[in-house]
């Protein structure tokens, strides 16, 4: 189910035509509809999207926070401003005003068009994530795995600090030379 402050909008019905089966929604009734919710929104507005949606429809749900912290100002050089610090993150924002959901941060630092079955050539690429339930991590993990990612926790939420800004490394190339299609690989000997 897609959530949307308006299912008439162009590319809304789009996306409905081409996915006959899917549910188009308000904010709230996707955020109550969801068994695992996904917040993809601009970081500025994210917290009056999950108002939106009504903070007592992330209670005990998994919800996988795919959002950047990208300040209303241009790159300088390719490189995104943000409007958080290294000191607290924008998932740690989004924990605290939801504190009984299952937060996990995954998808912010990988365009779009290759979140689900990235080909690089047979080799795998690497999904950062962090969280505080590790059961959740778990789940978010298999579905990572089903759609073509190896997954590197990288442990409780405060991770998200550093992994928020690999977003910013991962446009420069965009920015700078209009490359778009790559992914970050850890190597591990
Ligand atoms: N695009 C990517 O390839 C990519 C990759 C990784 C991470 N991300 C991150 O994912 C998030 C979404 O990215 P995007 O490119 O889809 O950005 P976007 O086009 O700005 O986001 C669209 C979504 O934001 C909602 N929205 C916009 N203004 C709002 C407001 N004032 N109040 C509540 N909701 C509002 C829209 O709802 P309506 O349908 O109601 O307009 C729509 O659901 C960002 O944080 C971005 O950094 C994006």
């Amino acid at each position: 189910m897609l959530g949307t402050r308006n299912i008439s909008k162009e590319d809304v019905v789009k996306w409905k035509s081409e996915n006959k089966t899917g549910l188009l929604g308000s904010f709230q009734e996707t955020a109550q509809f969801g068994e695992l919710i996904v917040l993809a929104v601009g970081g500025l507005v994210a917290e009056d999207a999950i108002n939106l949606a009504g903070k007592e429809h992330f209670s005990n749900k998994i919800l996988i926070d795919a959002t950047n912290p990208i300040a209303a100002v241009p790159p300088e050089n390719g490189v995104l401003k943000f409007f958080t610090t290294l000191e607290e993150s924008l998932m740690e924002k989004i924990q605290k005003q939801l504190p009984d959901a299952k937060v996990v941060k995954a998808f912010n630092c990988v365009g779009n068009a290759i979140m689900y079955k990235p080909n690089f050539n047979g080799s795998i690429p690497t999904m950062f994530i962090c969280g505080n339930d590790e059961e959740a991590k778990k789940i978010v993990t298999t579905i990572l795995t089903s759609f073509g990612w190896e997954t590197e926790d990288m442990g409780k939420i405060e991770a998200a600090r550093v992994i928020e800004p690999l977003a910013i490394l991962w446009c420069i190339p965009g920015f700078i030379r209009n490359q778009w299609s790559h992914a970050f690989k850890l190597l591990k000997q």
